[in-house]
């Protein structure tokens, strides 16, 4: 799967906003040519659904509770978002991870119940300043897959999407440069590999996320081993988030 491109509105839009937004959004890009996904607040999900039916434009949650269902007051769970829709969701963005102190175990559980309830997942993993400083990058890379994989079948994977999102690199300006994106994802296909086998780990869609923008998608389009993108500051604006989009458009364009 190529092309993809992802926006995390993160906490920001409400559902007038997002319909304003598809309904110009969906008059700039090829919709035919490539794999979109609008992640929403939870508030807007079915709304949001309603207004994407009969385009190919993927329904997503920012997050999701890992139990079933019980006494976990504010919390939503799989079955919920389901019921709204989502076609798709993300676990362990390193905001969760920061500020609500998510841990691979958890995001493990995560997996399984969205899986449970067929909802395709974008697992986000990705190392700190300190960490890559240190040099331990692969070691948090290959940590946070295994934990978060474990006790998952091949197939399952099929319906997962992983996104390698540097800490530094979110919501800073900073973005990695295109040899650590393809280092990373270097090191994710080798760790896949080595848990499942080569031939998923060849296949398995990596896409990028953190601080890109109109002006280095160019740039970080030129990546070989990454299927796309994942964008938080630069999607809330449908003519950035499109104009990002029609970049490897342009590019198929002139070849
Ligand atoms: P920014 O594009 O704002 O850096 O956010 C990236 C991100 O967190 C997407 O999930």
């Amino acid at each position: 799967m190529n092309n993809i491109y992802f926006a995390n509105f993160k906490m920001n839009l409400t559902f007038a906003e997002i319909e304003a937004y598809v309904k110009s959004l969906k008059n700039l890009i090829d919709l035919n040519s490539n794999h979109i996904g609008l992640f929403v607040p939870f508030t807007a999900l079915k709304q949001t659904k309603d207004i994407l039916n009969g385009l190919s434009i993927l329904t997503g949650a920012q997050n999701v509770h890992q139990e079933e269902a019980g006494a976990f007051t504010g919390e939503i769970n799989a079955q919920m978002l389901k019921e709204c829709g989502t076609d798709i969701a993300i676990v362990g963005h390193s905001e969760r991870r920061k500020y609500f102190k998510e841990k691979d175990y958890e995001i493990n559980k995560k997996i399984k119940q969205l899986m449970k309830y067929n909802i395709k997942v974008v697992l986000c993993i990705g190392e700190t300043k300190e960490e890559r400083t240190s040099g331990n990058t692969k070691k948090v890379i290959y940590t946070q897959l295994r934990e978060a994989l474990a006790g998952l079948y091949e197939n399952e994977l099929d319906n997962m999407i992983i996104a390698y999102e540097p800490v530094w690199a979110i919501g800073t300006g900073e973005n990695a440069t295109n040899k650590m994106i393809e280092e990373v994802s270097q090191i994710i296909r080798q760790t896949i590999k080595d848990l499942y086998n080569k031939n998923i780990a060849e296949k398995f869609p990596v896409i990028y996320g953190g601080s890109v923008t109109v002006k280095n998608i160019k740039l970080l389009s030129k990546i070989k081993n990454i299927n796309g993108f994942l964008i938080g500051g630069a999607s809330l604006n449908y003519n950035t988030f499109a104009e990002i989009i029609n970049e490897k458009m342009k590019k198929t364009a002139n070849v």
